[in-house]
């Protein structure tokens, strides 16, 4: 930091206020933006992909929770080439991207698309050519409607076979440049939306539930589901341990959201009740790849509905990951909530017998994410108390705004300040963090809002038929950010003080 701008910063910014550069983070900790599969490529029936879950959902109305589809999207199929060179522009040394199963292999299993494949390897041989590593996740939401249709999908234990055989293809093809593999995005999310709401993809839960879901069954098929995508993600460890590792030299990870949740009051019950909402959304997976079983709480509270691990399976999972990857954006208050239902006929929310309520101020004007980078230190401080030291990738965190909202996005120039700050901070406090991605580089179809919300770095105006992206200023502040350059003090200080400015931060009363 020059003397100048130390000044500066000493003589401007508000007590409480912090500043960082790049400069404060390891050389090898990447930064970069995520994507997904079908939210950005369009080009959904071309060039021999099939549909995936995601599709079929889609154009059956997306549960009636908003319209539009993923056929277009923002058209990075055909534009992949312009991504890359925006991402170039603002210095990104990562790209979190997922491949489309069924562009790959379109019916999930079988022969290869060579134009999936084609594809593909043009984007990663893209991004290598302008210095931008690759993070590919394998399953991002997006099942093939094959698979679903053929056995029921992830309920089916025949999915990890076809999943090995899948990412057997992706390892074989790819891995001579992609160093960074995530097997699933999200499982614990996937698990519960998919199946126990029944509200996303592939829309299962029991009869009369929240959702009007045709088969289903949310007693049990979060677990089923959860439990085959563990053994999935172990198969698939194993065999890129076994077979490409000593060549590759990559890595493999898990991605789950985690949720923040903070007891609502001091007592015990609600104390020990935040645990164990943490145990059911995190510890679901996190305690079986790190110690080969489920939580405790979690056999006590399910009982015989939820699988169990043959010894040979406990030691294929545990272990089977060498970094996880963490999407974080809502935090919770939660309260201890008895359930008295009979044990059988309870499902996965009840199972975990707490109350949520929204940690959002009561203000319904209040669109936006709130602020909250001292409960992901926390969600961090917990994940190496409970489970270990494993290297953590932040794979989402973003801001969300309406698309028609102006390309000013000071409320996601805050968040970005505030959350990147936040990782200084955790690497001084000695969190394992490895990296960090802002979800998203550009707008796409979000899968809780369609094309009427917008996390993207870049406008695309989905009207326009040539998809123009646009920066929005959270674009040039990333780009300044990573590129070194000290933020004008100017900046700063219209981040931190002007009132016009959405600001969401707020504290709660048993916040540290
Ligand atoms: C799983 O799928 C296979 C077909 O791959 C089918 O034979 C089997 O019955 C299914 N198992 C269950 C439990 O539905
Ligand atoms: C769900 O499965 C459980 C265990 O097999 C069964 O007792 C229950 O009746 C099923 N619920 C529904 C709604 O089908
Ligand atoms: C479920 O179906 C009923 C009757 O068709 C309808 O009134 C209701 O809005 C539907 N609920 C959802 C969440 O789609
Ligand atoms: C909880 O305890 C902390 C520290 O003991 C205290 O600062 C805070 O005010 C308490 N919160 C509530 C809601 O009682
Ligand atoms: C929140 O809003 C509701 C409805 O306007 C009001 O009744 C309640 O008192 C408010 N709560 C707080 C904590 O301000
Ligand atoms: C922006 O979009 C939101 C939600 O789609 C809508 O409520 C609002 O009226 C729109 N604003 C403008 C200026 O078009």
């Amino acid at each position: 930091m020059s003397f100048a701008w130390t000044v500066l910063v000493v003589v401007f910014l508000l007590p409480g206020a912090y500043c960082f550069s790049r400069d404060e983070f390891p050389s090898h900790f990447v930064f970069g933006a995520s994507t997904s599969a079908y939210q950005v490529e369009g080009a959904a029936d071309k060039d021999g992909r099939k549909p995936s879950i995601w599709d079929t959902f889609s154009h059956a109305g997306n549960g009636n929770m908003y319209q539009g589809n993923g056929d277009i999207a923002s058209d990075q199929y055909h534009k992949y080439k312009e991504d890359v060179q925006l991402m170039a522009n603002m210095g990104l040394d990562a790209y979190r991207f997922s491949i489309s199963w069924s562009r790959l292999i379109p019916d999930g299993k079988g022969p290869v698309n060579p134009k999936g494949l084609q594809y593909y390897n043009n984007v990663i041989n893209e991004l290598i050519s302008h210095g931008i590593q690759p993070h590919v996740t394998l399953h991002h939401w997006d099942l093939p409607q094959t698979l679903e249709d053929e056995y029921g999908g992830w309920v089916n234990r025949s999915i990890v076979k076809d999943f090995t055989a899948y990412v057997d293809v992706c390892f074989k093809e790819f891995g001579d440049r992609v160093k960074y593999w995530t097997t699933v995005n999200e499982g614990n999310v996937y698990a519960m939306f998919g199946y126990d709401i029944g509200i996303l993809p592939p829309q299962r839960c029991s009869p009369s539930f929240i959702a009007n879901c045709s088969k289903g069954n949310s007693s049990t098929e979060p677990y089923l589901a959860a439990h085959h995508m563990l053994l999935a993600h172990a198969s698939a460890a194993r065999l890129y341990r076994t077979k490409y590792k000593s060549m590759q030299h990559g890595f493999i990870g898990f991605n789950i959201l985690a949720f923040g949740y903070v007891p609502i009051t001091n007592t015990s019950g609600d104390i020990i009740a935040a645990q164990r909402a943490r145990d059911f959304m995190m510890g679901w997976f996190l305690n079986p790849l790190t110690f080969g079983d489920y939580p405790d709480i979690m056999k006590r509270n399910v009982g015989s509905r939820l699988p169990s691990f043959t010894k040979k399976e406990s030691n294929l999972v545990k272990g089977s990951i060498d970094f996880l990857g963490i999407n974080f954006y809502y935090s919770f208050y939660v309260k201890n909530k008895p359930d008295k239902q009979h044990i059988e006929d309870r499902d996965y929310r009840a199972d975990m017998e707490v109350e949520t309520i929204d940690l959002i101020p009561n203000d319904t004007s209040i669109y936006e994410v709130p602020i909250t980078t001292w409960i992901l230190q926390d969600v961090l401080d917990s994940v190496k108390n409970d489970y270990g030291d494993f290297p953590i990738y932040i794979h989402e965190n973003g801001q969300k705004t309406f698309s028609n909202s102006s390309l000013d996005d000071w409320s996601r120039v805050k968040y970005l300040h505030e959350y990147i700050g936040s990782m200084a901070n955790a690497l001084r406090s000695g969190s394992n963090v490895k990296g960090y991605f802002v979800w998203s580089l550009l707008d796409s179809f979000e899968i809780l809002g369609g094309y009427e919300i917008s996390y993207g770095l870049y406008y695309v105006d989905m009207k326009d038929p040539n998809l123009k992206r646009q920066p929005k200023l959270s674009a040039e502040w990333y780009a300044n950010f990573l590129k070194g350059k000290p933020m004008d003090p100017k900046v700063m200080i219209k981040i931190e003080k002007n009132p016009l400015l959405p600001s969401h931060t707020f504290f709660l009363h048993n916040a540290k």
